[in-house]
């Protein structure tokens, strides 16, 4: 058949039952992404002949005599289209996946859809920006942009820098993992486990084998015996060795069975449904209370604490059991006031736009190259390395743009299967995750029970906190240690309480595994602490940013674990929570948006503190290098998903050496750009990477004086550095004269050693409707102590995305499981926020500078989370005058909250 796309005259020979989307993508058209397979996401969205259309769910044939304009063909040449402008100007994107086709659907819009934009946005889902800056792109592109004059601000540290790819993630041309994959590569695909819990007894792969374009088959017969974890740390011991590539015991729903590797992905998804296994069905558990008694079954019964699994015996995998100042139910009992409580918070996913995947392949020297959406290559690379036993110099591992990651990513979801593959084969191989497959093979927000009872004088001064959690873990323990100590520490550390005793673990069960995301398990156990310190105000009669203010940590003071040790590694770099406190309360007394008749309103805010870095270290390495034209390379670890790093890395560079963004260049999240890179975890993108980077600039600079100075045979301390060239007393030395022709190279490295304290305040005021259970935003404050900030709009626009997150959590998202079985794995049912459901935040700053960061910085990426949904229970218990205990706080609970059922 012919179409169109994008003006291109193109002849097409559609597969029967191809969609529109993979038709334009294999013709080049890879501007239009995948996101969901199912017409839920708007990442495919392109006009057919004129009308916008979700290109996943348009038969392909459907396409004939049509013409299809993507993302990239909105506007004539290298033109953008106005809302393509406005949403690249306006930092309406993160991790931009969404983006072309948000353009695409946005490009549709006129003043007359202004007045309902949330519903006519409805279609388009972003899981980065919280869309604040999406709708105001749009309204910018039909009203005409409101233009920003006076001087140029520079690129430097402490603008709204505009990040460098902007005009291309708009269009779609910035390329991801899955944009650029070799021709002829094989298509990976997995069958999953149908049992919560079994063991297989033995699997036929004779009929998958015997299908045309089938090049191999693997199980557990063909898989290293070695164990290891998805999850990635610095240190690879942080984790438990509980995962085989393939294993003859299957642990959840949906776990690796069997893997083909085939020339088309049609023949590899009839292989896996062609192979037959035996499974010996095993008993199964799923609540994490029953894992832990005597007499459950137990998922990894041969693990032992040198597999870093605490008590095998009973499903824990990790425990912590601690306290300092005395006996706790002691001081609770001799306390004038005591309250308690226990919270439950549900499964939520990442829902990054991108899926996971990766792809590999061997160069022309045999080394193996992996392509993947990952957050750290570098500890993918090394993992790689130890269960293939290769030595680091024969592979790579590289991140072009990353879809999304919110710690999603910080795992090895596809890579081990991949390299696998490629190594047995020879061939490129290509693994991408479905969306389903996102649900049953990836990982989870770890579901908890947060029992908490505070003690405390009539004054409101704390007497005592205890605290008692039960993490489940899932099948598998990625990241089930460092989540529970994570939840466990700053979130108690925050508050002065003379007593604390802390009783946590974190269980194993047949559900689909959790893992790391976005605030590492502090948002949990803040809903707990911060919900009762609520219930502590209300009970005393007082102001709830009061109590914070009388019972928080101060500058100077001794950080304690619960343990009682002193946390040697914190540091006072800086302290803002004093002014977030002050400016959320300023801000929150505001008027906001009416209640609609009948709603009742309450008010609630919650605090959040948070390390500015992981402890036990977190390494970067850097180089900058002075180019032979006298443009600047800088080299870096670490990956971009939509944090805006490598912005901010320019912008380093860019204040260290006076010059333009038109005069940097950037490599990053390639192992073979630099030494190591930690990678972009844990916030530490600017505040590691970048100080590591920042050294590398200033070595660098004085580098390119000292060669100047040696040129004219001054003391280098009579040379001063200059953007063109080297002041000397015997004249300007240009610095292209000065790079010589190879160029001139300096490095840095940061260790990560000592780590400072960020805070982070969110208020809100709720109206809920007692005869449905719905619960509306009328106002939405966010104050952060971010340290210098480096770049405000992208900052705003991580808090933004981290509330957003927080809201979804609060009020709409859960991963159903029953019987180890996801319910809902798709977008249609598992409710990930539209813009109707996100109202604007007014983010206020905190004006601090940290000792520790570049430049006074420190990190905000996950940390806007945390104080979000407790700030929201808060307000729903004043608004009711009931307090919901199980998050999400869904209409349905809040209903009968609001029955009094
Ligand atoms: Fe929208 Fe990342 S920018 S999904």
């Amino acid at each position: 058949m012919r179409l169109e796309i994008d003006g291109a005259a193109v002849e097409a020979d559609p597969r029967p039952g191809q969609c529109l989307r993979t038709l334009l993508r294999e013709h080049g058209a890879l501007s239009v992404k995948r996101g969901c397979d199912s017409g839920d996401c708007g990442a495919c969205a392109v006009l057919l002949d004129g009308e916008p259309v979700h290109s996943c769910v348009v038969p392909a044939v459907r396409a004939e005599d049509r013409a299809v304009t993507t993302a990239a063909g909105l506007a004539p040449g290298d033109a953008l289209h106005p809302v393509q402008d406005a949403l690249a100007n306006g930092f309406g994107f993160q991790c931009g996946f969404c983006t072309p086709g948000m353009s695409v659907t946005a490009s549709c819009l006129g003043e007359e859809d202004l007045p309902d934009l949330d519903r006519r946005l409805k279609g388009s889902l972003c899981r980065c920006t919280g869309y604040r800056p999406i709708r105001e792109a749009v309204r910018a592109a039909v009203l005409g942009p409101v233009r920003e004059t006076g001087p140029d601000p520079g690129d430097g540290v402490g603008v709204s820098a505009v990040p460098e790819p902007a005009q291309r993630v708009v269009q779609g041309l910035e390329p991801y993992a899955f944009d650029d994959v070799p021709a002829g590569a094989l298509i990976l695909r997995v069958l999953g486990s149908p049992h919560p819990h079994a063991r297989i007894r033995a699997i036929d792969a004779a009929a998958a084998r015997a299908v045309p374009g089938v090049v191999a088959v693997y199980t557990h017969e063909d898989a290293p015996a070695a164990r290891y974890s998805t999850a990635r740390h610095e240190h690879r011991q942080d984790d438990p060795d509980d995962t085989r590539m393939l294993d003859d015991v299957v642990r959840h729903v949906g776990q690796r069975v069997a893997a083909v590797v085939a020339e088309t992905a049609a023949a590899a998804e009839r292989a896996c449904a062609l192979i037959r296994v035996d499974y010996e069905p095993l008993p199964a558990v799923f609540d994490p209370e029953e894992a832990r008694t005597p007499g459950a079954p137990l998922v990894h019964p041969e693990r032992t604490p040198e597999d870093r699994v605490a008590d095998a015996g009973r499903n824990v995998v990790a425990a912590l059991h601690a306290g300092y100042g005395g006996d706790v139910d002691a001081a609770l009992a001799a306390s004038p006031v005591t309250v308690s409580g226990t919270w439950r918070t549900g499964r939520s996913i990442h829902a990054q736009l991108e899926t996971h995947g990766s792809v590999g392949w061997l160069d022309e020297e045999g080394r193996l190259v992996i392509r993947s959406s990952t957050q750290v290559p570098f500890l993918t690379r090394d993992e790689l390395c130890t269960l293939f036993d290769l030595p680091r110099d024969r592979v790579r591992v590289y991140a072009p743009r990353v879809g999304g990651g919110f710690g999603g990513k910080q795992e090895m979801f596809t890579e081990d299967l991949v390299a696998f593959a490629v190594l047995r084969t020879g061939r490129p191989v290509a693994y991408e995750f479905t969306r389903a497959e996102q649900f049953w093979r990836s990982s989870m927000r770890h579901p908890m029970r947060v029992s908490v009872t505070l003690g405390a004088e009539p004054d409101g001064r704390l007497t005592a906190i205890k605290l008692d959690v039960l993490s489940d873990t899932g099948a598998y323990g990625n990241h089930a240690i460092g989540v529970l100590f994570h939840g466990c520490a700053e979130s108690v550390t925050l508050y002065r309480a003379p007593v604390a005793r802390v009783d946590a673990e974190a269980v194993y069960t047949n559900n689909v595994p959790s893992g790391a995301f976005r605030g590492y398990g502090l948002g949990q156990v803040t809903l707990g602490i911060e919900s009762a310190l609520d219930m502590l105000a209300e009970r005393i009669g007082m102001d709830p940013f009061d109590i914070r203010r009388i019972n928080a940590v101060r500058e100077g003071d001794a950080l304690r674990r619960a343990d009682g040790e002193i946390e040697a590694d914190l540091v006072w770099g800086s302290y803002g929570l004093d002014q977030c406190l002050d400016l959320a309360q300023a801000a929150l007394a505001e008027p906001g948006e009416d209640p609609p008749a009948g709603w009742l309103v309450g008010e609630g805010m919650a605090a959040a503190m948070i390390a500015t870095l992981a402890p036990r270290g977190h390494r970067a390495h850097a180089t900058a290098t002075l180019l032979p034209g006298g443009a600047f390379e800088l080299r870096t670890g670490t990956a971009e998903f939509g944090n805006g790093t490598t912005t901010v890395q320019r912008q380093i560079a860019a204040s260290v050496f006076g010059v333009g963004a038109d005069r940097i260049r950037l490599a990053h999240a390639d192992t073979d750009a630099v030494a190591f890179d930690t990678g972009a975890f844990a916030s530490a993108g600017t505040t590691i990477a970048g100080k590591a980077l920042h050294g590398a600039c200033l070595a660098l600079r004085d580098r390119i004086v000292e060669e100047a100075a040696a040129r004219v045979g001054a003391p280098a301390a009579e040379c001063a550095y200059g953007p063109d060239g080297v002041r000397t007393p015997a004249g300007v030395v240009p610095l292209a004269e000065i790079a010589g022709a190879g160029g001139l190279t300096a490095s840095g490295e940061e260790h990560g050693e000592l780590r400072s304290l960020a805070f982070n305040v969110h208020a809100v005021r709720v109206a809920v409707d007692p005869e449905t259970g719905a619960v509306r935003i009328l106002r939405n404050v966010h104050a952060a102590d971010a340290g210098f900030v480096m770049n405000p709009a992208q900052c705003r626009g991580q808090i933004e995305g981290g509330v957003a997150q927080g809201i979804g959590g609060a009020l709409y998202e859960e991963v159903v499981v029953a019987d180890g079985r996801v319910q809902n794995p798709a977008f249609r049912t598992y409710r990930v926020p539209q813009s109707a459901d996100i109202p604007d935040v007014e983010v206020l700053f905190a004006t601090t500078s940290d000792d520790l960061g570049p430049f006074g910085a420190k990190s905000m990426s996950e940390s806007p989370y945390n104080p979000v949904a407790p700030a929201i229970g808060n307000a729903i218990a004043r608004a009711l005058g009931a307090r919901p205990f199980e998050q999400p706080f869904t209409r349905e609970r809040v209903w009968r909250l609001a029955q009094g059922a």
